[in-house]
């Protein structure tokens, strides 16, 4: 079940597409839901295909294909490193590895403390600016230096 502010949200990405097209939402639908839920559990799957009228396996096929979308849950902040070939070819492993150290997990790994949980991306189009992380599936950060890093770490603490 999703809060009625989370099913309002749903009703406007439904309004977009014809009654007969609402499958087309399921993505801004999961997207939704997991800002409320922090993550997307089965149950919560199941309960945005039941309301978009989808069957539960087309939603899975989503949720499961994105990275964005988390199935268990992640610390609050998820930093997602991209370690694509431009970004490794300008520091994007080494703020990988500076991360790891720094925070003490690796990827796919949660700090104790659940703050963070840190995650390995593939390219997020923003090569130039290598290297990039990614806040919460939402917020780019660029030029990640080891400085960089520290910054956006004080920042988010
Ligand atoms: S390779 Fe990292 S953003 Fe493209």
């Amino acid at each position: 079940m999703l809060s009625a502010q989370s099913l309002q949200k749903i009703d406007v990405e439904l309004a977009k597409y014809p009654a007969d097209q609402r499958r087309s939402a399921v993505m801004a639908a999961l997207r939704i839901a997991q800002v409320e839920k922090g993550y997307l559990a089965p149950e919560t799957i199941e309960f945005v295909a039941d309301y978009i009228g989808i069957a539960p396996a087309a939603a899975y096929e989503v949720a499961t294909f994105y990275n964005m979308y988390d199935l268990h849950p992640v610390g609050k902040y998820k930093l997602t490193v991209c370690t694509n070939l431009p970004c490794a070819l300008r520091g994007g492993v080494s703020a990988a590895e500076y991360l790891k150290q720094k925070l003490g997990i690796g990827f796919g790994e949660t700090t104790s403390d659940g703050l963070y949980t840190l995650m390995e991306g593939e390219c997020m189009g923003a090569c130039g600016d290598a290297p990039v992380m990614l806040v919460n599936n939402h917020k780019m950060c660029s030029f990640m230096t080891e400085e960089a890093i520290e910054a956006k770490l004080a920042e988010l603490n």
